[in-house]
């Protein structure tokens, strides 16, 4: 089958091979699926680039090992183990394979391929209203906005909200269920998303080619930072008492340190002020996904999908995501 390969980081053009390689083998409890459309996300850019360099402490000095690209994706099933209760051939599903956890620390990577074999705990049948590609689109950014805002921010109706890169792949997530979840939502983005951020249901935009969020009184009870352009002393200034700034971000224009020295500062500036100043660490929770996939069927979230790239044009989309200048996903299609 063919699959996009890469055994070192580096940018896209030097490192992704589209190869021929062996069909997954199955284990008891996973499902075999003929991937339609798999998404990438900046995280997978960042596991590519092997950058920010502090990553490889982590990730190693060197990758150790081939790896496969990407994490989320929508296909149909074509086989499944033993132990697969859920699914059965033909169903079309969508979902994530099977990232790293405590339990696993393995992370295993590569739904930009022709076939994947994914724990049935991490799949859902895709919803009738969504094509593969609207689908595939959902898994990581659209968790990442969930836990932010549910389980970090603790929204409730009412709240002032302000989402920093809104049309971005986490953004476009998070104004619907800042709305879902009943808050008044601000989102900053520039002039041409203006209207596809106001068609999510952002109450305010802030046109950050015009104007600055960070001026004016302190009105938001949360920010949601997924660009992380701001120092945390503006950003602070229009948080109410008691709010909180959560960032998400993971920037790439700090080849050695990434996000690293901010995320250091916020735990200082913690100490002395009365706002949380928290960064978000998105967390694999089995719960999410079925969630999730209520409200897409209920048409309360819809995914925003940029730009599609055939799988032998992977390396472009990986440039494309690198700019940072995607509107909602990029989705690769198998
Ligand atoms: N912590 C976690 O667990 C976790 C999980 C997922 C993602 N992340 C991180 O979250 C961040 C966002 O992810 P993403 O998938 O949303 O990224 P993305 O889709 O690549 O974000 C691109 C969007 O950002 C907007 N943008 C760029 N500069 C901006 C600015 N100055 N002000 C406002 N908007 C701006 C762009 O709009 P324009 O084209 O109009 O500029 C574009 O729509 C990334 O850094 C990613 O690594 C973290």
């Amino acid at each position: 089958m063919k699959a996009i390969t890469f055994d070192k980081y580096g940018v896209a053009g030097d490192v992704l091979h589209l190869e021929d390689i062996d069909r997954p083998t199955l284990d008891g409890d996973e499902v075999l699926i003929r991937v339609a459309a798999a998404s990438v996300n900046p995280y997978d850019w960042h596991f590519m680039t092997g950058r920010p360099l502090i990553m490889r402490t982590q990730m190693g000095l060197r990758m150790k090992e081939a790896s496969g690209l990407g994490g989320d994706l929508a296909g149909r099933v074509e086989a499944v183990g033993d132990a697969v209760t859920r699914f059965k051939e033909g169903d079309e599903v969508f979902g994530e394979v099977n990232g790293a956890t405590a339990d696993n620390p393995e992370l295993e990577l590569g739904t930009v391929a022709e076939y994947v074999a994914v724990s049935e705990d991490w799949l859902m049948p895709r919803p009738a209203n969504f094509t593969p590609e609207e689908a595939a689109a959902v898994p990581l950014a659209a968790i990442t906005a969930l836990q932010g805002l549910r389980d970090y921010g603790k929204v409730q109706k009412d709240d002032r909200v302000l989402i920093n890169g809104a049309s971005g792949g986490v953004g476009t997530y998070a104004v619907q269920l800042a709305k879902f979840y009943g808050a008044e939502v601000t989102g900053v983005c520039s002039t041409r998303n203006i209207e596809m951020v106001r068609s999510l249901g952002a109450d305010h935009i802030i046109d950050y080619t015009a104007d600055d969020f960070t001026l004016g009184r302190p009105r938001f009870d949360l920010i949601l930072d997924n660009v992380g352009n701001r120092s945390l002393r503006e950003c602070r200034r229009v948080l109410t008492r008691g709010g909180m700034y959560l960032a998400s971000f993971g920037q790439k224009h700090h080849k050695v340190m990434g996000p690293m020295a901010t995320l250091l500062w916020m735990k200082i500036f913690n100490r002395f002020v009365p706002q949380d100043m928290v960064s978000l660490d998105q967390e694999r929770k089995i719960e999410d996904l079925p969630f999730l996939t209520e409200l897409m069927a209920d048409g309360k979230l819809k995914s925003i999908v940029d730009r599609t790239f055939p799988l032998d044009q992977a390396v472009a989309a990986m440039d494309y995501l690198g700019e940072g200048h995607a509107r909602g996903k990029v989705v690769i299609t198998v």
